[in-house]
């Protein structure tokens, strides 16, 4: 019998770990999972975003630490999950949510632009997998949930880099579902469209409109809403998910 135990979407006495929880989609996210009755580690390079959402989850009730880690540090990562675990008792979710942009197109990209967002949004993904994994094979029971992107299939005017790390997360998705399947563990990850964040608001007007014209929901999305998919995911109603890719993007044509 599982620990979320009436409600098949409640996450009572769950432990769950978001990086770049400070804010966005992460910290949306980060309350969710509080509110179905998680406890949350809030991780982010941001010492303030990431105080700040657990601050907002203690306000309504809910549990919550923050730590200032770079998902990039494996060191800090495992001495930071080493902590979650003696703090709490288990990891049992981790979401791999933290991730940068460099917007350059083909000719400009800088081997600094790829070494640095392929090393957050990929190698920083895999330096928490592999910490989660450690704790989580121990009870037999894990939930990995990363953040993928659209762009990955759609592609995007000046995302080489991000476009690839997003990729990369959706195969290695696949890879971990095969290889901790058999261990109770499973992996999952989203791929929001246009998500109302700081990052979002960043895009030039005219690449907006065409990006809502090919949204029938004919508007952004919110950081809720990728939350609210994530919840699921972690939840005992996805037990027979394990490697897919979930779009959360108002049914956008690629
Ligand atoms: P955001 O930029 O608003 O928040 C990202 C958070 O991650 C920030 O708090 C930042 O400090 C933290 N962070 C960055 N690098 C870090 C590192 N090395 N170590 C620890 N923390 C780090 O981003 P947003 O929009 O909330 O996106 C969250 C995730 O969803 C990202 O992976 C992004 O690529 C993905 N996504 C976002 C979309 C959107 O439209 N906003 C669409 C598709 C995917």
């Amino acid at each position: 019998m599982s620990a979320a135990s009436e409600n098949p979407l409640s996450l009572k006495g769950r432990v769950a770990v978001v990086t770049g929880g400070g804010r966005g989609i992460g910290a949306a996210t980060s309350k969710r999972l509080a509110e179905a009755g998680a406890f949350v580690a809030v991780v982010d390079q941001d010492a303030g975003g990431a105080t700040r959402t657990a601050k907002e989850i203690g306000v309504v009730g809910g549990e919550a630490i923050h730590f200032q880690a770079d998902v990039t540090d494996s060191f800090a990562i495992e001495r930071l999950f080493d902590q979650v675990v003696h703090e709490w008792g288990s990891l049992d979710i981790l979401v791999n949510n933290a991730g940068i942009v460099r917007e350059a197109r083909i000719d400009d990209v800088t081997e600094q632009d790829w070494t640095d967002t392929l090393d957050v949004n990929a190698r920083g993904a895999v330096v928490c997998t592999r910490a989660a994994v450690q704790h989580m094979r121990a009870r037999r029971f894990g939930r990995i949930l990363s953040a993928a992107s659209i762009v990955a299939r759609a592609g995007s005017f000046g995302q080489t880099s991000y476009a690839a790390s997003k990729a990369a997360i959706m195969g290695m998705t696949r890879v971990w579902a095969r290889e901790l399947g058999p261990e109770g563990i499973t992996a999952n990850a989203v791929a929001p469209g246009f998500i109302d964040t700081e990052v979002g608001r960043s895009v030039p007007e005219a690449a907006l409109r065409q990006i809502l014209a090919r949204t029938p929901a004919g508007r952004m999305g919110r950081a809720e809403e990728v939350a609210n998919v994530y919840v699921f995911l972690a939840s005992d109603l996805a037990s027979f998910v394990n490697g897919a890719v979930v779009g959360v993007d108002g049914g956008r044509r690629l």
